[in-house]
């Protein structure tokens, strides 16, 4: 439905219970019953966290301890979360006394909680594991840099989010959001539809309120899919902006790690407390550090983000549903009200090789990807303190002794089969490389660069590879619910560094159209959907 519609209907339906009741002595007693009840976890924003945290109405312990319950109540439907952190209670405390004897002046993530995906290293008591059972146990030298960074800003680590084991990288018949230590993650909207992911677990939890912030990884698809289908803002940032040291790895060629949160704001909030160089992916993080803006990302939440902002659709191959869908008319609103807010939409634009770009084998990412993750994941495990596995050999025989639990049957493992049978980047990865190179030059590059776009335009996840192969950041946005109830996501996608450019147009679109709302999880049918893959 029309966003205008909803929000005027809502907007007449408030004026109608509230206008006979201004007067009312019931109304102030509800107000005033309202104040004591205190500060609204449910949906609250970073911002809104620190302003009830600095009038004394909220501690982050309290703020701890409602996710903890949430978590408790929530995890048993949903399956967002891997485990909870023993040291959570406390570090909210120390934050409280912190902030309290005015040791630490408070704002950004200071005393925030937020929740880590699985493949995200902690040195403390929580496993780091890509949710497999072959990695529970291993010690890892020390905190991702990502993590680093959190602690640094005062943030409460709450945990570890569920993924696609592996982060997707383990079978293609591995449902989204399952598994083996986490369960089969559920949408919240719709129970009975994928989550998409593989940053499954970081959308869920806190869409459901189960987390104030969180942060997951992407390959190519995996923050941008799971922010689209879960209702959330997921932020994509370029390669190298945030560090990949102690992160379980796919492919440093693109891997990122990156927020997903409630609102652009919440994302906004964590993208600047991980951003920065780091020693230990030094030449990534070097190379990124050019983009990031003096006095960081909050200066481009700008209400008036979108005017002027010269903004690219890309209808052949992405915008292309059926006539009278409920995602066209939705989108078809959508473009509307960018145009209202001082948008130039360039329409029907087509990028250079897409069908290319967008066929894995073709483009060289896949061989990219096969190959990089036998190499770096058997860095990765070697260098853990202690470890059950020590290469991805192992992994391949532990997952063979464990059938069962692993669901081999089920769903194999062919992809970690494929990349055992690679070695190192030879000819043909190089070639893949620099094939990657060229249809990212000759594509969107060029594009950008001849209809000097701000940003390209596209529905749910179906960009993921033209900003995989670039390293190119992109911003998920929510954009509607489907008659089926599983949400969907616009997302803006720029070149390399644009963070800013996409960081206003985001702010202001979501300003503009409001569109996500809590899920409610209604019970549907116990059967998994496929869902659409854009
Ligand atoms: C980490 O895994 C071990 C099993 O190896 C388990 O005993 C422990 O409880 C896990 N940590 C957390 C915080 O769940
Ligand atoms: C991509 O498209 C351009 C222009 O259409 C063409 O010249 C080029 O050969 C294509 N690149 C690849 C790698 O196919």
């Amino acid at each position: 439905m029309p966003s205008d519609k909803i929000r005027k209907k809502i907007s007449e339906e408030t004026m109608a219970i509230l206008a006979p009741s201004l007067l009312s002595p019931l109304f102030v007693v509800l107000l005033a019953s309202t104040n004591c009840r205190g500060f609204e976890i449910k949906e609250a924003t970073v911002d809104g966290i620190q302003q009830a945290f600095k009038e004394g109405s909220l501690t982050s312990r309290r703020l701890v301890e409602y996710y903890l319950d949430q978590i408790q109540t929530l995890n048993p439907l949903l399956h967002a979360v891997i485990e909870v952190n023993p040291d959570a209670v406390p570090q909210a405390d120390r934050a409280d006394e912190e902030r309290l004897s005015g040791r630490h002046p408070g704002g950004g993530l200071h005393g925030i909680p937020i929740l880590l995906k699985d493949n995200i290293a902690t040195r403390d008591q929580l496993n780091t594991t890509a949710g497999s059972l072959a990695l529970l146990g291993s010690v890892v030298p020390r905190d991702a840099g990502v993590v680093r960074r959190l602690r640094q800003a005062g943030a409460v680590i709450l945990g570890k989010a569920s993924l696609g084991e592996w982060g997707n990288f383990r079978s293609h018949r591995i449902p989204s959001g399952w598994s083996a230590r986490g369960g089969q993650g559920r949408n919240p909207y719709a129970l009975s539809k994928y989550p998409c992911g593989s940053s499954t677990g970081s959308a869920i939890a806190v869409a459901a309120n189960m987390v104030a912030v969180t942060l997951g990884t992407e390959t190519d698809g995996s923050i941008i899919c799971a922010a689209a289908h879960d209702s959330v803002v997921g932020i994509k940032p370029t390669m190298g902006l945030t560090s990949r040291a102690g992160v379980i790895p796919i492919s440093p060629t693109m891997d990122t790690i990156g927020p997903l949160c409630r609102t652009v704001s919440d994302g906004v909030h964590v993208l600047e407390a991980i951003v920065g160089y780091d020693s230990r992916d030094a030449d990534a993080t070097l190379a990124a550090s050019s983009y990031i803006p003096q006095g960081g990302y909050r200066q481009f939440l700008r209400l008036e983000g979108l005017k002027g902002k010269r903004l690219g659709i890309l209808r052949k191959g992405f915008f292309e549903f059926p006539k009278g869908s409920i995602y066209q008319e939705v989108f078809e609103e959508h473009f509307n009200a960018m145009r209202k807010a001082g948008a130039i939409l360039i329409d029907n634009l087509e990028i250079n090789n897409a069908s290319i770009i967008r066929d894995a084998k073709k483009s060289g990412e896949k061989a990219v990807m096969l190959a990089e993750f036998k190499l770096y994941l058997n860095v990765y495990l070697s260098e853990l303190s202690n470890s059950p596995v020590r290469s991805l050999a192992d992994v391949i025989a532990f997952n063979n002794e464990h059938s069962a639990e692993e669901r081999i049957a089920d769903f194999g493992q062919s992809i970690l089969l494929e990349a055992q049978n690679t070695n190192g980047i030879g000819p043909v990865e190089r070639n893949a490389i620099a094939k990657m190179t060229r249809l990212s030059l000759e594509g969107l590059e060029r594009l950008m660069m001849e209809k000097q776009l701000d940003a390209i335009v596209t529905p749910g996840a179906s960009a993921s590879s033209v900003l995989a192969i670039g390293g190119y950041p992109g911003i998920s946005v929510p954009a509607g619910y489907g008659t089926n109830g599983v949400p969907f996501g616009i997302c803006f996608g720029g070149l390399k560094g644009s963070e800013p450019k996409l960081i206003e147009i985001a702010y202001a679109f979501e300003q503009a159209t409001t569109v996500r709302k809590p899920p409610s999880f209604k019970p549907g049918t116990s059967a998994f959907q496929p869902l659409k893959e854009w």
